[in-house]
């Protein structure tokens, strides 16, 4: 399978998650089924270590706590190993190509975890490394956030097929884009609620509408919040101004304020409605402290799911 964003699921016998779109329906419900069962299994206590002799490497050019920790830890709870490289203390800074590093790197490690900006940047890794690359986040995509996410409300609510998630605030970014690439191949509804100049990207909702038609899945736009949280089962929000984008963060701001998820837009959705937030949260920014911090809101399960779910991710790849 080739996709525009994403790379060839299998190159040289290995395999790549660059984005969400690389995983049909059925291996995203494996992987949700997987990641419940790692879930249960108390770390240390004897399971399985599937990764034993296993190195993961995480070359990251964006500040990350949950990515890079849930990898690092969910290596380690399986017997592997994770070793943090740090952009800019690699030779790249100094005009190493990616091409060079990623065959060098394929001789030591066993994966690599990738944060990034461009997307094609990601996709150029994947090319030379010789080893599974996976999309730690780039400015379009964040498969392993959105892939956490379904499981965190697979959890919640027993299903996923049929349930309506309302995308509030910068529909352009990556989560955006990865929870349509998700919710289109689990047959859930997503809306997404966002001003003028900040839908999502074209090609990838289109892409996603597609893959939806096997599964059921509706993917809406709206402008008006209200109007796209009525009867959501999930209420879902992210940053204004994501990594990368601090210079046009006036203008976000501006034009984002009205998208705020707070007490007052929960109650335009029904007492089913949970709050979900990929973190980090900048509170009474896009989501109120009453809302992030009260009874609704699910982001610290959310979080947590990020290590179960790259458990899955990683007995898949690698
Ligand atoms: N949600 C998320 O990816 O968090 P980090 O940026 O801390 O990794
Ligand atoms: N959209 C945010 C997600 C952070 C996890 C960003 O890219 O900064």
């Amino acid at each position: 399978m080739r996709t525009p964003a994403g790379g060839d699921l299998l190159r040289m016998g290995k395999r790549d998650l660059l984005a969400l779109s690389d995983l049909t329906s059925a291996e995203v419900r494996g992987l949700l089924r997987r990641a419940a069962v790692l879930k249960k299994r108390p770390a240390g206590s004897g399971a399985r270590m599937p990764l034993r002799g296993r190195t993961l490497g995480l070359l990251f050019e964006k500040a990350s706590t949950r990515t890079r920790l849930s990898f690092e830890a969910a290596m380690v709870q399986m017997g592997g190993q994770a070793i943090f490289l740090a952009g800019d203390a690699l030779q790249l800074q100094r005009g190493e190509s990616i091409e060079d590093t990623a065959r060098v790197i394929s001789r030591y490690l066993d994966g690599l975890v990738v944060r990034t900006f461009g997307q094609e940047t990601l996709v150029k890794w994947a090319r030379f490394a010789r080893v599974p690359v996976i999309n730690g986040l780039t400015d379009s995509h964040h498969p392993c956030q959105a892939l956490g996410d379904l499981l965190t409300i697979r959890e919640r609510f027993g299903r996923l097929k049929g349930l309506k998630l309302a995308y509030v605030g910068d529909g352009h970014n990556n989560v955006a884009h990865s929870l349509l690439e998700g919710t289109a191949r689990v047959g859930m509804h997503m809306r997404i609620a966002s001003p003028e100049g900040y839908g999502p990207d074209a090609g990838i909702l289109r892409a996603a509408r597609q893959a939806g038609r096997r599964t059921g899945a509706r993917l809406e736009l709206v402008r008006d919040p209200t109007r796209a949280v009525a009867e959501a089962d999930v209420i879902y929000t992210d940053v204004w101004v994501s990594m990368g984008k601090e210079g046009e963060a006036r203008r976000r701001m501006r034009a984002l304020k009205p998208y705020q998820v707070n007490d007052r837009l929960l109650d335009a959705a029904g007492q089913q409605a949970v709050v979900m937030h990929c973190l980090p949260a900048y509170r009474d920014r896009e989501i109120s402290a009453a809302v992030l911090d009260g009874p609704r809101s699910i982001v610290w399960d959310q979080a947590e799911n990020r290590l179960h779910i790259q458990k899955a991710i990683l007995e898949l790849l690698l």
